[in-house]
C-alpha cells in the first residue's frame, strides 16, 4: 500500500508541494490543511488551521498519515515537529528549537557570530536609545529587523539616519509588530544580487536544490515595499557552480554542524536567503521552510521524485541521493489582489483559468484561493502563482506572462518583470 502524506499549509507553496508529492508513485492519498480552491482540486483538504497542532495530530493519527510535510513557518516555531514526533508520526520539518533559526533574528546572528558564518556586521538592542546611538554612530544607509516573525515585513531598509529612527520608533515605541519587535537587530546594509539557496537536510547532510531567485519588492525594478514576494525564477543566474560550492562550504554545512553543536540538530528544509557581491557571499537571513513563491518555479521544474529526498530528511541519511532538474528555466507570476501588501479586497471572481490550464507548460499554482457557491474566488494577498517552463529566463518569462494574460478579476495586481535581471543577462 502506498503513503498517505499530509500536507500543512494553505498558499502557493503547499499546492506546489501537493501537486509534486501526488506524482511520486510511492504515495496513495494527499491531504492537506486547510488547503485552498486549487488544493482542493488535487488533493482532500481538511478544515484544520496550519497552527491548530493538536487537531492536526489528532488527525494525522487517526488518518494513518506516513509522513507530514510543513509548509510555513508558523506551526514550524510553535513545535508541530515535536509534536508529531511525540506521537510516533514521521515528519519533515525541525523542530521547535532548531526552527529559531528563522523565529529569532538574534539567535541566528549570534549562531553566525559564534560559527563564523558570514553576514552583515549588526548589533541587537532590547531599547530604543541604545539602539538609536548606534544608528547615529553607524550612519545609513542601514537595516533595522524586528527579531521575531513579521509575515516578511519586518526588516526596514533604511537610506537615511531619520528613516532608520522612525524604524525603531515602529518597531520598539509603536510597537507596529507587537513581541516580534521585543528585540531589534541593526545591520549593516549590504549591497549586491540576492539569491534563495535551499537545502533539504538530515542533521547531517545537506541535498542542495537548484538555485532561484525571488522578487520581494511589490513595485516594477524591484521598488516600493517589502512583500512575501511578487514572483520567483530558477536557477538564478548569479549562482555559479563556483559559488554554489563555496555556499555548501561556507554556509549551509557550517550552519548544520553548528545547530547540531547547539544541541538542536537540523532536519527539513534549510533556506538561505544570500547577498552576492563579486565573489563575496553572505547570509542575509535563514527560513526553516521552503520560500514562497521559490517553491512553485523549483518543484515545477524538479524531475526527480521528491518523496524518498523528504523521507529520508526525516527518517535517515539524504547522503547518497540526487536531484535532477529540467535544463530549462521555470519562471512563476504572482497575480495578487490590488492594494497587496496593504489592505485589498477579497472575494472577486477569478476568470481565465481554463484558458490559462491551457497553456503547454505552464501551471496556476493557487495561493489565497477559496470556492465561492462553485466559483473560483480571491481569498488572500498573493492569489495565484502562474508558473511556466521555457528556453533561459526569456522563453520562461514570455511563456509565464502568456498564461498570466488568460486571467483576470476586479482590481488584480501583477508585476509584468518578474525574471528583469536573468533576461538583461540573456541580452548581453
Ligand atoms: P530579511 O527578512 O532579513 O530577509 O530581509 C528582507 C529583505 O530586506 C531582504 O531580502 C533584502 O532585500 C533586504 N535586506 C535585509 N537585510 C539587508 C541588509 N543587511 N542589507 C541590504 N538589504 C537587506
Ligand atoms: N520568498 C521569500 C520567502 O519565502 O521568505
Amino acid at each position: 500500500m502506498g503513503m498517505k502524506v499530509l500536507v500543512v499549509g494553505g498558499g502557493g507553496r503547499e499546492h506546489a508541494l501537493v501537486w509534486k508529492i501526488n506524482q511520486s508513485p510511492l504515495v496513495e492519498k494527499v491531504f492537506c490543511a486547510p488547503g485552498n480552491a486549487g488544493i482542493a482540486a488535487e488533493a482532500e483538504c481538511v478544515p484544520i488551521g496550519a497552527e491548530d497542532i493538536a487537531a492536526l495530530k489528532g488527525f494525522a493519527l487517526e488518518a494513518g498519515i506516513d509522513l507530514v510535510v510543513v509548509g510555513p513557518e508558523g506551526p514550524l516555531v510553535v513545535g508541530i515537529t515535536d509534536a508529531m514526533r511525540d506521537a510516533g508520526i514521521n515528519v519533515f520539518g525541525p523542530t521547535e528549537k532548531a526552527a529559531a533559526i528563522e523565529g529569532s533574528k538574534t539567535f541566528m546572528k549570534n549562531l553566525f557570530a559564534k560559527y563564523d558564518i558570514p553576514t552583515a556586521a549588526y548589533k541587537v538592542f532590547t531599547e530604543a536609545e541604545p539602539a538609536r546611538a548606534y544608528v547615529r554612530e553607524q550612519g545609513a544607509p542601514i537595516v533595522v529587523k524586528t527579531s521575531g516573525l513579521a509575515a516578511g515585513k519586518g526588516a526596514i531598509v533604511c537610506q537615511t539616519e531619520e528613516e532608520a529612527m522612525s524604524a525603531i520608533d515602529r518597531i520598539m515605541v509603536d510597537r507596529e509588530f507587537g513581541d516580534a519587535g521585543d528585540e531589534v537587530v541593526v545591520e549593516e546594509f549590504l549591497v549586491g544580487e540576492e539569491c534563495s539557496f535551499i537545502g533539504i537536510v538530515d542533521g547531517e547532510n545537506v541535498l542542495a536544490l537548484a538555485s532561484s531567485q525571488d522578487h520581494k519588492a511589490v513595485g516594477e525594478g524591484d521598488t516600493g515595499p517589502n512583500t512575501g514576494g511578487m514572483g520567483a525564477y530558477s536557477p538564478a543566474p548569479v549562482m555559479t557552480p563556483e559559488l554554489h560550492e563555496r555556499t555548501m562550504n561556507e554556509v549551509m554545512y557550517p550552519t548544520v554542524k553548528a545547530m547540531a553543536a547547539e544541541g538542536c540538530p537540523y532536519q527539513g528544509f534549510l533556506y538561505a536567503g544570500l547577498m552576492i557581491d563579486g565573489d563575496q557571499i553572505k547570509v542575509l537571513e535563514f527560513n526553516a521552510r521552503m520560500g514562497d513563491p521559490e517553491t512553485q518555479p523549483l518543484l515545477y521544474r524538479l524531475k526527480s521524485d521528491i518523496v524518498p529526498a523528504l523521507m529520508a530528511s526525516a527518517t535517515g541519511s539524504v547522503k547518497d541521493l540526487e536531484l535532477e532538474w529540467d535544463a530549462r528555466t521555470s519562471l512563476c507570476v504572482v497575480m495578487a489582489a490590488g492594494g497587496y501588501p496593504g489592505s485589498y479586497a477579497k472575494g472577486a471572481a477569478i476568470s481565465g483559468l481554463d484558458a490559462a490550464a491551457g497553456v503547454e507548460d505552464a501551471k496556476v499554482f493557487h495561493a489565497g484561493t477559496k470556492l465561492v457557491d462553485g466559483v473560483v474566488a480571491t481569498s488572500g494577498g498573493r492569489v495565484l502563482g502562474v508558473t511556466a517552463l521555457g528556453e533561459g529566463a526569456t522563453g520562461a518569462q514570455k511563456r509565464a506572462y502568456e498564461a498570466v494574460d488568460c486571467i483576470s478579476w476586479k482590481d488584480v495586481y501583477t508585476r509584468r518583470d518578474i525574471g528583469h535581471r536573468a533576461v538583461a543577462r540573456e541580452k548581453g
